[in-house]
């Protein structure tokens, strides 16, 4: 019969125990660090639906946007309504804080998940991808900015990323943004014969947005546009000065006026960190301020900001070791008594839980399981055999150490064994 493959863009992260490239090992590790970073910084987990009413996506991120214009996976359910997969976690979250009346208070969510955009599938760039992300809500601009490039100054030291650039912007008010979308317009309008197609209809749908083209073409044309920073508020200048200021000595920060984002809730200081380790897709996170997007879906008027990181391009990019994991294999050789040898294996497993403890459950022979221990990279073998039960000892081996010695020890000698290696 002819096999199913995975969808086009769709990874299937294996364990790394299968000959396949471990980038599952560093998934979760860096999953296990952001949330660690997330709960330092005092944020609290919300998980909300993979799929969403696609209004909730039109409504925030935007119509004219590539996400919800091409990249969406939208379905009609059973009742011929249109739901979609959720291509980002932020409009989720806000959805949430106005359905369950959340929208009064200060809260610092974060979120960990998958997201799906039909997206043309490159290096780092994925039509089923995870993201991590964290929403400030209630606060005007101030701290919380501040609050969101500490959190990222943090990240690249965790993550050792190598020569983070980190560009912000901001958007100004909705005056600023109406006023530079016109003198866009009036400079590229005479220029449309030399513009691409997508940055034709980027043109049309939203101005702002030609300024984040890829095309060389385009960006020698932009190179004599106006810029937003003509027709941004001082504050707005002065914030991002500030910004820059405090954390120069951490974070190489550039202000790039052309840096718009592809979202449309967007309304202040916006910002996204690249790495030039990513190729094309060199964007690793991004966020930004979007004070009007709770009102825009039906809530209270509420401030907020947030950013959203890439796990699958943060792993690419991370100097991190695998997580070292350090496993201990128990060998059961007991005809008579399995289920007792069992059970010493049990209650060593709540003794620490740094270190992991496999019970092989095959009946072959102690030279077999000894040879799959090696192959699973397991550090020791706790052998039992019926001897050693009825003395209520167990044989501990070093293993993938050469010339080591076995040793013959108590349990409650093991037990002090393993949370001394923890
Ligand atoms: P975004 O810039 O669309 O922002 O996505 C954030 C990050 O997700 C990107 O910087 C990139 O690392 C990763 N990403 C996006 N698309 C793909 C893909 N197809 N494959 C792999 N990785 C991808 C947002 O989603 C906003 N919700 C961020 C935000 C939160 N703004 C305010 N709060």
């Amino acid at each position: 019969m002819k096999k199913i493959n995975s969808l086009t863009g769709m990874v299937d992260l294996l364990p790394s125990k299968s000959n396949h490239e471990d980038i599952a090992n560093k998934i979760y590790t860096v999953e296990r660090k952001l949330k660690k970073i997330f709960e330092n910084f005092s944020f609290f987990e919300i998980r909300t639906p993979a799929l969403e009413h696609t209004a909730l996506f039109e409504r925030s991120v935007g119509e004219s946007s590539d996400i919800v214009n091409k990249e969406l996976y939208t379905f009609l359910d059973k009742n011929d309504n249109s739901i979609c997969l959720r291509p980002e976690g932020t409009a989720s979250v806000i959805r949430s804080v106005i359905e369950k009346k959340l929208d009064g208070d200060l809260s610092k969510f974060y979120y960990l998940g998958p997201m799906w955009r039909y997206e043309r599938p490159q290096k780092g760039r994925f039509r089923q991808f995870f993201q991590a992300g964290v929403e400030v809500l209630g606060y005007p601009e101030g701290l919380a900015e501040l609050e969101l490039v500490s959190m990222i100054c943090n990240l690249n030291k965790e993550f050792k990323i190598n020569n983070p650039v980190l560009k912000i912007n901001h958007l100004g008010n909705p005056e600023t943004k109406e006023k530079f979308s016109r003198s866009l317009l009036d400079y590229l309008n005479p220029m449309k014969s030399d513009l691409n197609e997508k940055d034709l209809s980027r043109l049309k749908n939203n101005p702002l947005r030609v300024l984040d083209s890829k095309d060389p073409k385009t960006q020698e044309i932009l190179k004599d546009a106006p810029s937003i920073s003509d027709y941004l508020p001082k504050s707005s200048l002065e914030l991002l000065l500030k910004i820059k200021k405090i954390f120069s000595e951490e974070c190489n920060i550039k202000i790039d006026h052309n840096l718009v984002r592809g979202l449309d809730y967007y309304s202040g200081f916006v910002f996204e960190s690249i790495s030039s380790d990513l190729g094309a897709q060199d964007a690793y996170l991004g966020g930004g301020r979007y004070d009007n997007l709770c009102s825009q879906l039906g809530g209270k008027d509420m401030p907020a900001i947030g950013m959203a990181i890439g796990i699958e391009r943060l792993a690419l990019i991370s100097s991190l070791s695998k997580n070292s994991r350090i496993t201990i294999t128990f060998i059961i050789i007991s005809n008579n008594n399995q289920s007792k040898a069992y059970k010493i294996a049990h209650n060593l497993r709540s003794t620490n839980k740094n270190i992991y403890i496999d019970v092989q459950l095959s009946d072959a022979s102690l030279k077999s399981k000894l040879r799959r221990a090696n192959k699973d990279n397991a550090s020791y073998a706790v052998i039992i055999g019926d001897e050693e039960l009825e003395s209520n000892k167990v044989i501990l081996k070093p293993l993938n150490i050469k010339d080591s010695e076995q040793t013959v020890m108590t349990i409650n000698e093991l037990k002090k064994f393993i949370q001394d290696l923890g």
